[in-house]
């Protein structure tokens, strides 16, 4: 079906005491991967493009194949910016097709963080489109975008109820303790300072640097209240083994489509699971 607005999705998520994976999407074989498996666990799903993707495939071919990929489904897809990093850019989102965006304007103080996000609102939010602001700075990696430990620092509750209310977003990327990329150590989350945000603020709340994260803290987190969870990484890793364990058994093989074709089994199979622990699996 064609691509619906994510707030449609994290709406019902909050409603149903769920969270819906939001994964991160390169390519063809990605993006195929994660819609039907979407559809197998007749599960919603959010799709997200980085500054890496967009930079890789292009904002039009990203569309263009979450388009075809959406029509061939019947559970709700929804297309989102991850990270984007200024108005111009969610605009140009907007007007490509995306049914989500993300503004983030975590490493701008607080004022100009707010002033941001509410401009790209008062545009998005008139055609449809949900909105997700950051606030605290999440720590790790993701394409382009690194951020030091030492820079990470929580969210502050009364300054996330303060943003959501200051700019309406339909989402809050909150940081509680998990960083994007591969963790070294187990992560430790800040399950009381996610429940103070979740007592205080109405809007969905999403977890980044899922990846990683140990099971039991997860489905914590959806008990508490998120409704987005953003993966890449455990994508990244599925499709890259896929093809290192293909290329080990036949090192001669040079036919592309034998070398990606097993990966996207594998990336599948870890996108139904996720779907699975984070209960948003027979809810489409
Ligand atoms: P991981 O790469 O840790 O899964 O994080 C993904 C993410 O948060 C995208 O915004």
């Amino acid at each position: 079906m064609p691509l619906v607005s994510g707030k449609e999705i994290l709406q019902a998520a909050k409603k149903g005491g769920y969270a819906v994976g939001a994964f991160n999407v390169n390519n063809m074989e990605i993006i195929q991967a994660i819609v039907e498996a979407a559809e197998e666990e007749r599960s919603p799903v959010l799709l997200q493009a980085s500054q890496g993707a967009i930079k890789y495939a292009g904002l039009d071919y990203i569309v263009a194949l979450v388009r075809v990929a959406a029509g061939k489904v019947s559970v709700p897809v929804a297309l989102n910016l991850d990270h984007g990093t200024s108005f111009d850019q969610a605009m140009k989102c907007l007007r490509g097709g995306f049914t989500a965006v993300m503004l983030d304007g975590s490493h701008y103080p607080f004022d100009e963080n707010v002033a941001l996000v509410k401009k790209v609102v008062a545009v998005a939010h008139a055609v449809g489109v949900s909105v997700e602001g950051e606030l605290g700075r999440i720590g790790g990696t993701e394409d382009d975008i690194s951020v030091d430990a030492k820079d990470a620092y929580m969210t502050l509750p009364e300054e996330a109820k303060k943003f959501a209310d200051l700019t309406e977003v339909d989402a809050l990327a909150v940081a509680i303790g998990t960083a994007h990329g591969v963790y070294h150590g187990e992560p430790k989350l800040d399950f009381e300072r996610l429940s103070a945000i979740r007592k205080i603020v109405d809007c969905a709340l999403v977890l980044h640097g899922a990846s990683g994260v140990p099971d039991e803290a997860i489905k914590r987190a959806v008990k508490i209240g998120v409704q987005k969870i953003n993966i890449d990484t455990e994508i990244r890793q599925a499709f890259t083994n896929g093809i290192k364990k293909v290329m080990a058994e036949k090192p001669n093989e040079f036919d592309p489509r034998k070398l990606l074709g097993p990966s996207k089994e594998a990336m599948k199979e870890v996108v139904k699971s996720k779907m699975r622990l984070f209960g948003s699996s027979q809810k489409a």
